[in-house]
This record gives structure tokens, sequence and C-alpha cells, in this order.
């Protein structure tokens, strides 16, 4: 099919890997239309920076979904709109199934009555909970350990039984840390409240916070803080355009890791952002926060065999770099 021709509804699409991954799905081609409740979204990223036509909705809206997948010609779906703060989903578990299960499930049910069979959904590494083995491989065992990794499990599973019932096919990328910015310093990371261990150190060296704290230093790791692996969000972005051809070429379902196969520690990363940043600033060695498993770390082996997946930006300094430009533009003088 021709790209041209081929319209992709994004979910999330205002959101922070949503629209980078429009912006790749532009460059590659395709036509595209957001849908995004701007909860956590940002109309400026989809109607200033993106120019792309953005529908004010919810995936929990049957309504909205069926009017707008029977009067748009829409070919695929790419879904990031999801909730994902991981404390939250412990305190206030009901929001993050009734957002992320209930909100898919009324998304694919609409999808399904239209006859749109292709779908790109956004995983994630916590559905492995606490790992045995490293690097992660995509069959190691799943054993969420909140509600948020529970969620996007229980839609795994929903695309993997709806593939055995219907020919509907999907590709789920389980994420590992995602981090960075648009190189160009188009888009980036803007939460609300923000938790991400890079922007708020980042915000520590623009001097918008006192000091960083590490949450734990006495996990079974070299320097006894946690390990993660960082993945610049332009190689996510990559990867789901890289998703979507394969599917569009006829590609069976399939479930990909998306992750760099190196680990930092909290600690690392500081210290690498000292570098980066060229600014010292104030580190505070506190309490574990709850539910953070002490390593996760994975292969990316099958995307790269499969869908000849090639990130860009492995170099943590990198990564940071590119968050830097974003945060000193976003928020340097707020
Ligand atoms: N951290 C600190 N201080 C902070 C913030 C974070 O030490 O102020 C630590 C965390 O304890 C963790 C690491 O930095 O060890 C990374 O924390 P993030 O909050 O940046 O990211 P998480 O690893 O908790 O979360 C990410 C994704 C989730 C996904 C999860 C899988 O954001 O969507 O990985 O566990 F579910």
């Amino acid at each position: 099919m021709d790209k041209k021709q081929a319209t992709i509804l994004v979910t999330g699409g205002a959101g922070y890997i949503g629209s980078h991954a429009v912006l790749a799905l532009q460059k590659a081609g395709y036509q595209v239309i957001i849908l995004d409740n701007l909860v956590y979204g940002h109309r400026e990223f989809a109607e200033d920076i993106l120019k792309v036509e953005l529908i004010v909705g919810d995936t929990c809206d049957r309504e909205l979904l069926d009017k707008l997948f029977s009067t748009r010609n829409i070919t695929a779906v790419m879904h990031f709109a999801a909730y994902a703060y991981v404390g939250e989903s412990v305190t206030a578990p009901d929001k993050y199934y009734h957002n992320n299960v209930v909100g898919t499930l009324t998304l694919l049910e609409a999808m399904l009555k239209a006859g749109v069979n292709q779908f790109v959904f956004s995983s994630t590494c916590a559905v492995y909970g606490v790992p045995q083995t490293f690097p992660i491989p995509e069959d190691h065992p799943t054993a969420p350990i909140n509600p948020y990794g529970q969620s996007k499990l229980m839609v795994e599973q929903m695309l993997a039984d709806m593939d055995r019932a219907y020919d509907f096919r999907s590709v789920r990328f389980r994420y590992f840390n995602a981090a960075g910015a648009d190189p160009q310093g188009r888009l980036g990371e803007d939460h609300n409240p923000e938790t991400h261990l890079i922007p708020l150190i980042l915000f520590t060296a623009l001097g918008k916070r006192e000091a960083i704290s590490i949450f734990g230093t006495d996990y079974p790791t070299p320097d006894g803080t946690c390990i993660r692996d960082y993945i610049h969000v332009n190689d996510l972005a990559s990867a789901h355009v890289l998703g979507l051809d394969y599917l569009l070429k006829g590609g069976k379902t399939e479930v990909f890791n998306l992750g760099n196969g190196t680990g930092f520690s909290v600690k690392e990363v500081i210290e690498a952002a000292k570098k980066v940043t060229g600014k010292d600033f104030t580190v505070l060695e506190c309490d574990r926060r709850p539910g953070d498993p002490p390593q996760l770390v994975g292969t990316s082996e099958k995307i790269r065999k499969v869908l000849g997946w090639n990130p860009q930006y492995t170099k943590i300094e990198e990564i940071i770099a590119h968050a830097w430009q974003w945060h000193q533009q976003r928020h340097g003088d707020r």
C-alpha cells in the first residue's frame, strides 16, 4: 500500500512518546490523525508543532470512535493513550484498569466493527515484574508487580486472543525506560507531575529543584542503586514505524522488547548528567521507592533481527544531551 494513502490513527499522539512517533510517521510518508483526551497530552504538540488533525476525545467514547472509523478511511491504529504512573496505579488501580483496559477494549471493539485490523501497541517492561534473568528476553515469564503493568499485560492478552479469533494482527512493544527528546528540539518530555529520573535531574541542574533524591542505595547492584535500560524516544518512534510497515505488509502478530541492552545505575545517570550539563547539584540518598525492581535491562535481539531495527542514540550522554536541550528551552525561564 502507498503510505501516502494510509491514514494512521494515533491515540495519545499529543503525549511524549506518541508525539515523537507521529513525527516519525510523517517523515515516513504516512497520513496521521491524533486522538488525545489532553489529560496529559499537549495541544500545541499536535496543532502547532506536528500540524496534525487533533481530535480531542477519549478511547472510552465508543460513539466518537464509531463516528471516526465510519467517516475516515483509517488503515491502522497506533495506541499510546494510557495512564503510566506506576505509583499512582497502586493507589488508584480502578483509574488504571478503566483507562488502560476498558479504554483499549472499547477501541478494539470499534476497530473490529469497522474492519480495521492492524494495531501497534505500547506495552512495557513492567509486564516482567521482578525479572529472573538478564538481559530479559520476550519469552521471560510475565508477572507484573503493579496495576499499571497488569493493565498493559491484560491488553496484551486481549490482543493475542483477538489474533486467534479474528484476522486481527498486532505488534506489541515492551518499552524499557523511554528518555531523551527530538534531537532538533521540537518535541520532548513534559509530564505533570514529573516523576521520571532524567527530567527530575535536569530540573535540578536548571535550579528548579533543590536536589535530586536517589531512591535506595542498598539494592543488590554494584553501586547499590537501581539499574535501568534507557532508550531514546526517537529510537522508540522508529521502531513503531517499522512495526507498522511490517503489519501493513501482512506481518503476523508479534511482541518485541525495545531497549538498548545496557543498564545504567541511578548514580551513573546522575554523573552522566553532571557531565553533560556542566552543573553540579545536590544529591540526596533516600529510602527505596516502593515497587521498584533492582534491575531492568532487556535484550532487543528479536526486533533487530525481525524488523531490522537499529537504534541510533545508544549513549546515555547523548540521550541526556537531547533531553537537556529540550528542558532548557521549555523550562529554562519559567
Ligand atoms: N529514581 C530516583 N529518583 C527520582 C526518580 C527516580 O532515584 O527522583 C529512580 C527510580 O527509583 C528508578 C530509576 O530512577 O530506580 C528510574 O525511575 P523512573 O521513574 O525514571 O522510571 P521507572 O523505571 O520507574 O519507570 C519506567 C517507566 C514506566 C514503566 C517502568 C517499568 O516510566 O512506564 O519503567 O518498571 F512501567
